[in-house]
């Protein structure tokens, strides 16, 4: 496989062509980001972490009948994964009440949401990541009606199998979110899963294991992503 052009860099991602034009390399960088990239900081060994983080998940996935774009590990911060025709939504399952939702609803952290409940919100950082339905994403275009609901009905399958896969390794998965992409008239999951995107929670002390310890700057931000990689059986170099 040869590692082409750079095609988009993100915030802390970069993607590259290579020779097979239905396939793209994805750059795990150290790079880390908060509010829509107001602050970044290095942080040590996050891309390998991630990169490692979001393999697993996604051959848990896969195995579990999810269509993954992530096709293998290249290496210690590289992965090869489908070229997608990106939704430019993020799509968000939460079992738990915490972060935007608490200060939009006026909730308490915590909360157990019975049914778990689910947004959509609109990728822009200039706007902030604004909240949107599904009525605005076939009106202005970003997806067709079936591709919402295909985005909508795995979203919540993954939950079926993450919620247990995390359960098991004392984590509560409080909430998530994904981003999906087309090729070839076939919705995959894209983007990454790791505790960049999620919230995980002890589920003995309630202790914050994922990005929030880097928002709110508790410290200890590799290591409690680390510690749930051990947790969950991710073997990391
Ligand atoms: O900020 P909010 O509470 O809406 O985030 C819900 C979930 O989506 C959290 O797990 C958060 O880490 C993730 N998220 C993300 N990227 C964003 C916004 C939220 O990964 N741009």
């Amino acid at each position: 496989m040869e590692k082409r052009d750079e095609l988009y860099a993100g915030k802390a991602k970069s993607v590259f062509t290579t020779d097979n034009p239905e396939l793209v390399i994805i750059e795990y960088r150290n790079d880390t980001s908060a509010f829509d990239g107001a602050i970044i900081e290095q942080l040590n060994r996050k891309g390998l972490v991630n990169n490692y983080f979001n393999a697993f998940i996604m051959q848990q996935l896969a195995k579990a009948g999810i269509p993954v774009h992530q096709v293998e590990l290249l290496s210690e911060t590289e992965s090869l994964v489908k070229r997608l025709d990106m939704v430019p939504v993020e799509c968000v399952v939460r079992n738990r009440a915490a972060g935007s939702i608490c200060k939009r609803l006026g909730v308490k952290e915590g909360l157990e949401l019975t049914p778990p409940t689910f947004e959509f919100f609109l990728k822009n950082d200039a706007l902030h990541d604004p909240m949107i339905n599904e009525h605005h994403i076939e009106s202005f275009g970003w997806a067709d009606k079936d591709v919402i609901a295909e985005m909508k009905a795995l979203t919540f399958k993954i939950n079926d199998i993450l919620k247990p896969l995390f359960a098991k390794a004392g984590l509560i998965l409080v909430d998530y979110k994904l981003e999906f992409g087309v090729q070839n008239g076939q919705v995959y999951l894209g983007d990454e899963f790791s505790p960049d995107g999620c919230r995980l929670w002890d589920a003995e002390t309630l202790e914050k294991m994922d990005k929030d310890r880097f928002r709110q700057g508790l410290g200890g931000v590799i290591e409690a992503y680390e510690e749930v990689a051990r947790r969950i059986g991710c073997e990391l170099p």
